[in-house]
């Protein structure tokens, strides 16, 4: 299938988001405004009390940002009038039934809509249990609830993780998860369990044991792993097609090279090396980060929808990786930082040159905290 033919499937085609507050989500929004302008609309469900809050979320945390430059320039005196003719923010929330719309929104919505893309998650490893329960696996079921509801619904594009996998090593098979199944050997999840009487401070510990009891590493590929399970719930001949990106990072290239917000998995990694306050590091040289440029999710995105756009009953499931095509080493990201920053040297305000130092490696904990250990 060709671009042409992705972007065709498009026009007049109207798209309800959810999460496009967020570094994923607003690119895909951008990124259908720029190459389909005769997309239907695209209907933003954004946590806001009232739609006047939900329309400054939006025009504040999405369109004003600095992705849509390219946009912006594009249509240049229309801009503000192309945006309010596309897009339509609608005020809810996940973590509710029917995703907090009011009965009378989804009465009008439901004639119209014929793609959810769930973008919308809580995406903090350690995050406390009931939050991450509540918009990672149940609000997954209140999305299909709505979709139930979406008469002219044609497709449910749900985008996950590529770390449901948990720690296992290998090649995996893109099959959908059996309810209930643990990635350990025999354990039984029961999906909606959460205590309500249990503390909150004492949350965050629980979703952590729990993650570890049944074979995942946190709370939150736990989550996303019980939102897959809870998929099933939708009941209806429509595709459903799980995309699950592995570390998503800055853009390739469009709409413009390297845009990127935020602070999260690898970023942490180049700011602290960028500020020269990453002096060592634990890991392995050889290990492979499977980082995907934002870009390239989204393209496979746009390609998913179109492929199984009214192609009934199936369900599908894509990882966007790199680890195994285009393997990107531990040691040649360092590498690269280094020979960058080589080239073009960071100046401080009083006009220094910042000396670029190579970061240690360390195999073990012990080497480590060895060398970290004052008392040494
Ligand atoms: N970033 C990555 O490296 C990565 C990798 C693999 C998969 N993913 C998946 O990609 C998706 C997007 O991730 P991201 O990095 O863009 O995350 P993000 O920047 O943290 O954005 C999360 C979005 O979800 C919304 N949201 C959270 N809870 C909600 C609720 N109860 N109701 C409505 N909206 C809610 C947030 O809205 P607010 O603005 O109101 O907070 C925000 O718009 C997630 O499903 C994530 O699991 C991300």
């Amino acid at each position: 299938m060709d671009a042409a033919a992705v972007i065709g499937c498009l026009r007049d085609r109207s798209i309800l988001i959810t999460g496009s507050t967020g570094f994923l989500g607003k690119m895909l929004v951008e990124k259908i405004l720029r190459v389909q302008p005769d997309v239907g609309k695209l209907y933003l469900l954004v946590r806001a009390p009232d739609a006047a809050s939900a329309e400054h979320r939006v025009l504040t945390k999405v369109v004003e940002t600095t992705l849509f430059d390219v946009l912006r320039t594009k249509h240049g005196a229309d801009f503000n009038s192309f945006i309010k003719n596309k897009i339509s923010p609608l005020p809810g929330d996940i973590t509710k039934e029917t995703c907090a719309l009011r009965d009378s929104m989804v009465e009008q919505i439901s004639k119209e809509i014929h793609v959810i893309v769930s973008v919308a998650a809580t995406t903090s490893f350690y995050e406390r249990y009931d939050v991450a329960l509540a918009s990672n696996t149940l609000g997954v079921a209140h999305v299909c609830d709505l979709a139930k509801k979406c008469a002219n619904l044609k497709m449910l594009l749900h985008v996950s993780t590529a770390f449901v996998a948990g720690e296992q090593e290998g090649l995996l098979v893109e099959k959908p998860f059996d309810v209930g199944k643990a990635l350990k050997k025999d354990y039984n999840l029961d999906i909606q369990s959460s205590d309500d009487k249990i503390e909150k401070r004492k949350m965050k510990k629980l979703g952590l044991k729990r993650a570890r009891h049944f074979g995942w590493p946190n709370v939150y590929s736990l989550t996303k792993s019980m939102g897959e399970m809870l998929l099933g719930t939708l009941e209806r001949d429509l595709p459903v097609v799980i995309v699950r990106p592995s570390i998503i990072s800055s853009t390739f290239q469009e709409p413009m090279p390297g845009w990127t917000e935020g602070t999260r998995t690898m970023d942490m990694l180049y700011v602290t090396y960028n500020d020269q306050k990453l002096p060592c590091f634990i890991g392995e040289r050889n290990v492979i980060v499977d980082v995907i440029p934002g870009d390239m999710v989204i393209n496979a995105l746009m390609v998913a929808m179109a492929i199984h756009w009214d192609t009934h009953g199936t369900q599908a499931i894509y990882h966007v990786t790199t680890g195994h095509r285009n393997p990107l080493h531990f040691s040649t990201f360092l590498e690269s930082a280094y020979e960058y920053f080589r080239s073009n040297p960071r100046v401080t305000k009083d006009g220094r040159i910042v000396n670029d130092r190579r970061v240690k490696f360390f195999k073990k904990y012990t080497f480590f905290s060895f060398i970290h250990d004052p008392a040494v």
